[in-house]
């Protein structure tokens, strides 16, 4: 019987580059996906998969990122006032308990594996914890964290979701050198962070979903900085092979985008729109006819 995995660490403290204006004043786990912030079904899937506790790593600038979970008194006031039930559920259902939430800073954007070191002293001695980035938003029905909960449970050791990937866009992920492929699990022997296509040990990438043990705190603090300059999450998760604690890949059911690039926040918006029904023939009218003006130009 492995150990319940109860906590989530949200390292958000990255400096969101690629979204700048934006970014200058927004932290990018608030912008939303049609009306919900990206960090909104981060949490949700946590839930869904038994988190108890959500631990972010922040930085400088994302007070409003702290705000979000606060609870809104006046507003929930007005709505009440108004009878506009709905949206006081809507409200409530976002409110997190008192004492559920803990903040940690990283003080330097040092890289993943250094933000989920900074939460080390929240994690104790025996005890998985799952790893969430909101920008890898995944839609499916079973949540991503709760299949890999339930594979965890069989295996156990140090899980990561991993995704097939086209050739040539191998070089933007940590990729996994395989030792057994069992299906929706793979048993890892290596991992290799942005590899060149013809250095890349297998297809499958790793993206932004971990279950992972203590282990990995101990190795990230004995880290010097790997590839870019930064501490690679990556690289603390494969020195647990080199120490023989199991690592697997896990392939999950479901569509990720990739909310921290421009281009696939925008696939997400629009896939997530078309998924609501007070939207979805309204936009969907607006999409034929853009495609049907871009024909006709050709
Ligand atoms: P990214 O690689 O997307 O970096 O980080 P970023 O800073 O958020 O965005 P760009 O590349 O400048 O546009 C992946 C995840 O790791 C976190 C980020 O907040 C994001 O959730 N991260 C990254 C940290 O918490 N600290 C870091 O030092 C680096």
């Amino acid at each position: 019987m492995h150990n319940k995995v109860t906590k989530a660490i949200f390292p958000v403290a990255g400096l969101g580059t690629r979204f700048l204006p934006a970014t200058k004043s927004i932290p990018k786990e608030i912008m939303t996906l049609v009306d919900r912030p990206l960090i909104q079904y981060a949490i949700d899937e946590a839930r869904a998969a038994g988190i108890k506790e959500f631990i972010f790593v922040t930085s400088r600038g994302k007070g409003a990122l702290e705000d979000y979970f606060d609870n809104a008194p006046q507003l929930e006031a007005e709505l009440r006032k108004k009878g506009k039930n709905d949206l006081l559920d809507l409200l409530k259902s976002t409110n997190m308990e008192s004492g559920a939430i803990a903040y940690m800073r990283q003080h330097k954007p040092l890289g993943l594996g250094h933000a989920v070191w900074c939460a080390r002293r929240l994690i104790a001695n025996d005890e998985p914890f799952a790893v969430i980035l909101p920008d890898d938003v995944i839609a499916s029905e079973t949540p991503c964290l709760q299949q890999m909960v339930e594979a965890y449970e069989e295996v156990g050791g140090n899980m990561v979701a991993a995704m097939e990937v086209p050739k040539d866009r191998i070089k933007a992920y940590g990729v996994l050198d395989l030792e057994e492929d069992m299906g929706a699990l793979v048993k890892v022997r290596g991992m290799v962070e942005k590899p060149e296509p013809e250095a890349a040990p297998s297809n499958l990438a790793v993206i932004g979903r971990y279950i992972l043990t203590p282990g990995v705190l101990q190795n990230l603090s004995k880290m010097k900085s790997g590839s870019g300059g930064e501490i690679q999450l990556t690289d603390a998760i494969a020195e647990e092979i080199a120490q023989e604690r199991g690592v697997y890949g896990y392939r999950f059911r479901g569509q990720r985008f990739d909310c921290g690039s421009k281009s696939g926040y925008l696939q997400a918006t629009v896939a997530f729109a078309l998924a609501r029904d007070e939207l979805r023939a309204d936009l969907m009218g607006y999409l034929k006819e853009l495609i049907s003006v871009e024909k006709a130009a050709q």
